[in-house]
Order: C-alpha cells, then sequence, then structure tokens
C-alpha cells in the first residue's frame, strides 16, 4: 500500500520513458527487416519486455545498451520448432505477434496473463485466416491462447472488424509486407482509435515499407518486406498525459518532452481537452509545457475514441472541476487491462465522485471527496491515474503501486520530482481558534503541525531573559539571529530547553507581538519555518500571521480565520485559565497586539487575496475544521 503525498502546485521538467506504442511496432517491424537496426530511446518495462523476450522466444536476437535496443533483423523469417510465448499482460505483444509468428516455420503458442485471456482477438485471426494463415483461437469465445501454424501470408484482399480494437489492423499490417502478394485490407466502421493505425503506418513507412490509406476505410500494403533502420522513438504521449494532469490538478507549470511537433501519437489529443479545462499549454521545441489552474477548472464534454488512453486520468481530473464531465465513444475502454470504465467508475466513486456509466461512456462530477483507498485492478492506467487523485485529496493510498511498472517503472520517482509537499496555510488574530483548528486538520490528515507563534515567542522569551530593551532593535535582532529554535512534536525547544509552557505568559504575548515586527527578526524566522516544511517531506498544515501572505504563498490552502473581538476574549481568558473579570483587561491587550500585528510594515496580519475567510465567533469548533477541511478537498 503507497501512501500518496498531497501536493501543491508541481514544477520541473519530465524526460518521458519512450513511447510504449512506438517501441513495440519498432521492434516487431526491426525483428521482421533485413539487417540490424537501432531503436534508440526505447521504453523498458513491463510491455516492452514482454515484446523482446518474446521476440527473443522467436528467435530474434536482442541487446539492450542504456535506452538503446539493437535488433539482429530476421529477414522475414523467424526461427523454426514449435514454441510458446507468454505475452503476460501486454495487449500490442499479443496481437502483433499473433499475425508475425506467420512468418515463423513451426507452431507459435501465444498465450498470456488472466487479463489477457479475457481480451478478445478473434476478429484478428479471421482476418489473418482471409490472407490465408491458419490460425486457431484455443481459448473460450475467441480469446488467447491461439495457435498459429507458421505458413507466410498470400496477400490479397481481406475485412477486418476494427471496432473493437485497432490494435488488429495495426497488427495484420505489421506483417504484411512479408505477405506474397499486396495486401488490401477493407475495415468495417466505426473504426477504433485511428490514430494508432497512422501511428502504425509510420514506423512501417521509416522502415522502407510502402503502406497507406486509400479512402477513407481501406489500407493497402505492398509486397517488399523492411530494410533495418537506426530509429528514434519519441517520448511517451500516453505517459505525458499523466505529469500534464498533475499540473491541470494542482496547478504550477510542467514540460514533458521528446514529442516532436509531428508526433502522430493519439494522446496528445489530451491537450485540447487540458485547454478546454482551463489549462494553458505551449510547445517549446520538441517540449510540451502545461501551466495549470486548478481553481477554475472547468467541466468538459469530449468524445475520447481517438484518445482512449487519456480518458482515465481526465475522468480523475474530473473530479476536481466544476461540473459534470463526460468522457464519450469509448466501449473498447472495457476490454482493456481493466474495465476501464466500470472499474474507474467504482474507484471514482470510493473518493466521492458521482459517476454514471453506459455503454460507451462516463460522466464525472467532483461532490464531496474525501480520501480513500484504491485498488487499481492491476491497471498501470489506473494507478497512475489514482495517484494524481492522492496529490488533491489528502489520504489516498494505493494498493499495488508497481503496476506502473507496465509502461512505466520510476512514474513515482517521476512524480516525487516535480510535486511540492501541501503546505495549508492558516492565518489569523489570536483568540480565533487557529491552533486548535489547525492540529484537528494537521491530525485529520496526517500533515504536520507548526504553530509559527511558538518561534515568535520564543525568541521573545530569550529577550525578556536577557534583559534587552525591547525599542533597542539591533540587540534584539542579533540575539534571535544567534538562537537556535525549534518545534518538535509541539514543543518548542529554545537554545536545548524545553520552553512551551513558559510561553504563554501575558508578557511573553506582548513581547512576541513587538519583537515581530522587527524585519531582521522576521526575516530568521521565516527562513527557519520555511526549512522545518521539510521540501521531502509529507506536507504540513503552518498556523500564524503571515503564513499565507509572505512565508508560503504559494499555498494552494490559505485559510484566515476571525472572530468578534468580545468572543476572542472570552476564548482566552477560558484557555489562560483566569477569572471573567479579566475579559476587559485581555479584551484590551488582544485590540492592541491586532493593532500592532495589523499596522506593522513588514507581513502586517491580513487574509491573502485567495485566501477563505471563516468568520467562527457563531460556529463549533468541529464545525470550522470541517469547514476547512472540505476546502481542502475541493481547493476553490
Ligand atoms: O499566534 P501567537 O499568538 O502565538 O503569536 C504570537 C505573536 O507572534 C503574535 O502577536 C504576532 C507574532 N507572529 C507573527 O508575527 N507572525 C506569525 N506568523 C506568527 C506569530
Amino acid at each position: 500500500m503507497k501512501r500518496i503525498i498531497p501536493s501543491g502546485p508541481v514544477a520541473g521538467t519530465v524526460r518521458l520513458p519512450g513511447s510504449k506504442s512506438i517501441t513495440n511496432r519498432a521492434l516487431v517491424v526491426a525483428a521482421l527487416a533485413s539487417g540490424t537496426s537501432r531503436l534508440q530511446g526505447a521504453l523498458r518495462a513491463d510491455d516492452t519486455d514482454a515484446m523482446v523476450e518474446s521476440l527473443e522466444g522467436l528467435g530474434i536476437v536482442l541487446s539492450w545498451a542504456g535506452d538503446d535496443l539493437t535488433v539482429e533483423g530476421s529477414g522475414g523469417s523467424f526461427g523454426t520448432g514449435d514454441v510458446e510465448i507468454d505475452v503476460r499482460g501486454s495487449g500490442t505483444t499479443a496481437r502483433f505477434l499473433t499475425a508475425a509468428a506467420t512468418v515463423h516455420t513451426g507452431t507459435v503458442v501465444v498465450d498470456g496473463n488472466r487479463r489477457m485471456r479475457s481480451r478478445p482477438i478473434g476478429d484478428l485471426v479471421r482476418t489473418l485466416g482471409q490472407l490465408g494463415a491458419a490460425v486457431e483461437v484455443l481459448g473460450d469465445e475467441d480469446r488467447p491462447p491461439v495457435r498459429v501454424h507458421g505458413s507466410s501470408l498470400a496477400g490479397g484482399a481481406a475485412l477486418l472488424d476494427a471496432s473493437r480494437s485497432s490494435q488488429f489492423a495495426s497488427a495484420v499490417l505489421l506483417v504484411a509486407p512479408y505477405a506474397a502478394g499486396d495486401v488490401v485490407l477493407e475495415l468495417q466502421e466505426p473504426i477504433v482509435s485511428r490514430p494508432y493505425i497512422d501511428q502504425t503506418l509510420d514506423v512501417m513507412r521509416a522502415f522502407g515499407a510502402e503502406a497507406g490509406w486509400d479512402g477513407p476505410t481501406t489500407l493497402v500494403v505492398s509486397t517488399g518486406g523492411y530494410q533495418a533502420h537506426d530509429y528514434v522513438i519519441e517520448g511517451d504521449a500516453s505517459a505525458a498525459v499523466y505529469p500534464l494532469v498533475a499540473a491541470a490538478v494542482c496547478g504550477g507549470t510542467v514540460r514533458v518532452g521528446p514529442l516532436p511537433a509531428g508526433s502522430l501519437q493519439a494522446d496528445l489529443g489530451v491537450l485540447p481537452v487540458l485547454e478546454r479545462m482551463g489549462a494553458q499549454v505551449t510547445r517549446h521545441g520538441d517540449d510540451i509545457e502545461l501551466t495549470g489552474s486548478p481553481r477554475t477548472l472547468a467541466a468538459v464534454t469530449e468524445d475520447m475514441n481517438a484518445a482512449p488512453d487519456a480518458v482515465v486520468a481526465l475522468a480523475v481530473a474530473a473530479l476536481f472541476a466544476e461540473g459534470r464531465t463526460s468522457l464519450t465513444n469509448i466501449a473498447n475502454l472495457r476490454i482493456k487491462e481493466s474495465n476501464r470504465i466500470d472499474d474507474l467508475a467504482d474507484e471514482l466513486r470510493k473518493l466521492g465522485g458521482s459517476v454514471e456509466t453506459g455503454d460507451d461512456h462516463l460522466s464525472v462530477e467532483g461532490g464531496e471527496l474525501a480520501p480513500a483507498d484504491i485498488d487499481p485492478r492491476d491497471d498501470h492506467r489506473l494507478a497512475m491515474a489514482f495517484a494524481l487523485a492522492g496529490l488533491r485529496i489528502p489520504g489516498v493510498r494505493l494498493e499495488n503501486p508497481d503496476c506502473v511498472a507496465k509502461t512505466w517503472p520510476d512514474y513515482f520517482d517521476m512524480l516525487e520530482g516535480i510535486t511540492t509537499p501541501l503546505v495549508v496555510a492558516i492565518d489569523g488574530p489570536g483568540g480565533v481558534g487557529k491552533s486548535t483548528v489547525s492540529q484537528a486538520v494537521a491530525g485529520r490528515f496526517g500533515l504536520g503541525h507548526l504553530e509559527t507563534g511558538g518561534m515568535y515567542r520564543a525568541g521573545a522569551l530569550a529577550v525578556l531573559e536577557a534583559g534587552l530593551d525591547l525599542e533597542d532593535e539591533e540587540a534584539v535582532a542579533a540575539l534571535i539571529d544567534s538562537l537556535t529554535v525549534d518545534i518538535v512534536d509541539g514543543q518548542v525547544i529554545l537554545n536545548g530547553r524545553e520552553v512551551t509552557a513558559a510561553l504563554r505568559t501575558e508578557a511573553v504575548s506582548g513581547a512576541s507581538s513587538r519583537v515581530s515586527a522587527i524585519p531582521r527578526v522576521r526575516e530568521a524566522l521565516v527562513a527557519l519555518q520555511r526549512r522545518w516544511v521539510d521540501p521531502e517531506g509529507e506536507g504540513a498544515v503552518v498556523e500564524g500571521r503571515d503564513i499565507g501572505t509572505v512565508v508560503f504563498p504559494d499555498s494552494p490552502v490559505k485559510v484566515y480565520l476571525t472572530a468578534r473581538p468580545e468572543v476572542r476574549a472570552v476564548r482566552r481568558v477560558r484557555d489562560l485559565g483566569l477569572r471573567e473579570d479579566d475579559i476587559p483587561r485581555i479584551a484590551s491587550e488582544l485590540a492592541a497586539r491586532d493593532q500592532r500585528d495589523s499596522t506593522r510594515e513588514v507581513s502586517p496580519l491580513r487574509p491573502a487575496e485567495d485566501a477563505l475567510v471563516v468568520d467562527t465567533s457563531d460556529m463549533p469548533i468541529e464545525q470550522v475544521v470541517d469547514r476547512v477541511a472540505a476546502y481542502m478537498l475541493e481547493r476553490r
């Protein structure tokens, strides 16, 4: 179980893993080609390992050097003998090699894991049959395993039902240059995920094949094979979706690449969708940059047929958008690594999402969000997407996070690299309930808690103990510079001495307010507060006077608590264990302190422009905590 650390705005540049789709296509083509090919920037992950090992099983010699793969091409005839290959969970490996295995001499059984045995393959097998291959389906209901009896394809005309998976068309195309005659493949509409077919044609042509569309539904491939080639593989656009969506939902800016301008990768289709949701997208050479404004994330209605893999991450983003997002024309998501309509909906609902599903669509709206333990159903895209939900919803935990290795083994390292632990900034004058609320919120979400007033109070105590004149700013600042102050589990440690109890006196309260108006003192203590919130840590609730305005101005969750002066005076008297007739005196002390804290020149007490202002005068404390917690989850 992996606990996801909630994040403030993201920042950074992500070097994407090589495209899975392109890597597996190029591997098949290079394995069939004449000569030795080099695939630069190839993806090294479970799905491409499955392809590499399956090709090795078919007699192909491959070797890795860093991210480069060298492939000794077979010149259009794989090995001999009867072999079995295990494609594990890789759909492209199963489909592409069922077709490519027709150039093997002998029989090839193509099998995979349990999920693979539930994904259809019959349409592909029937089309290969029309082209002269002998392939049997061994599993139930048109599902793997299949047995391919090696015998090259004759070629000619064939019909393919392309409504379930574009991988069937790609599989036929990839082996078609080795058919005895030209292949004319007629696709029955509707054609799902058409950009993936274009991607296949692009890789084929790079290795010298003549292949292309002849009309909207007809593909033509000339016989003639492939020539080896040194081929550069683009970054994976399907992977790019996750850091991009992270910026859209958390705010901040990320760059991802390499994704060259002419890229055909289908999931680049997510970019205009994210723009319509309110993000800003710009191109910088081979990189794409996205800046998010999560507070104004808007719901969208989109036909996702051309970019199906992006649906899972968009559905998660929809939790944080204003309104109901509808993603349509996605029926084939039911037969991916998981049922990416129903399984996705179940997990979104655990987080409080309001989700409706249909045969070929899904709609999502945020509602009252709450943390949950997410089961990604061993589906890498669910795991990657729900990690993004955890960046926004504190307390999300992910079962079986390692399933991301299917396409992005370093995914969580990437995420750590671009995220910053969430800081919840709670400001306000004394007696409004800041500490109680901050502690409760931190406890509820497992965040750290820093009461910055303790640092000013510790400084004031040291000044009083040293007998310094509070007017002597030089001397006071010099003394505070020389102190070591830390706060550990709510205990204030001054020069190694635990002083928490000594800080609550009225003398210290008054002195701390005066000490805190000295610019050099603030500089020193603000630096200390920023260090306290460990950039590698798990996030924190930080309370004070200037947290949202000065110390952590990028915090996406800023709260300003206020209350009527008489209410605050009563609370203070109660907290300090004083008597009722102390109320007027405490009230006037609070008023004087407010006046000084909010009129001082540096970092005066005031709400940040984007702060949620809550008047706690007439609210029980639990209600304030609930209000702040709800705001944290919505952030808008
Ligand atoms: O929150 P508190 O009452 O413990 O704070 C004591 C004083 O410290 C307060 O009067 C002003 C000052 N302070 C500040 O200037 N900035 C902060 N972030 C926290 C406290």
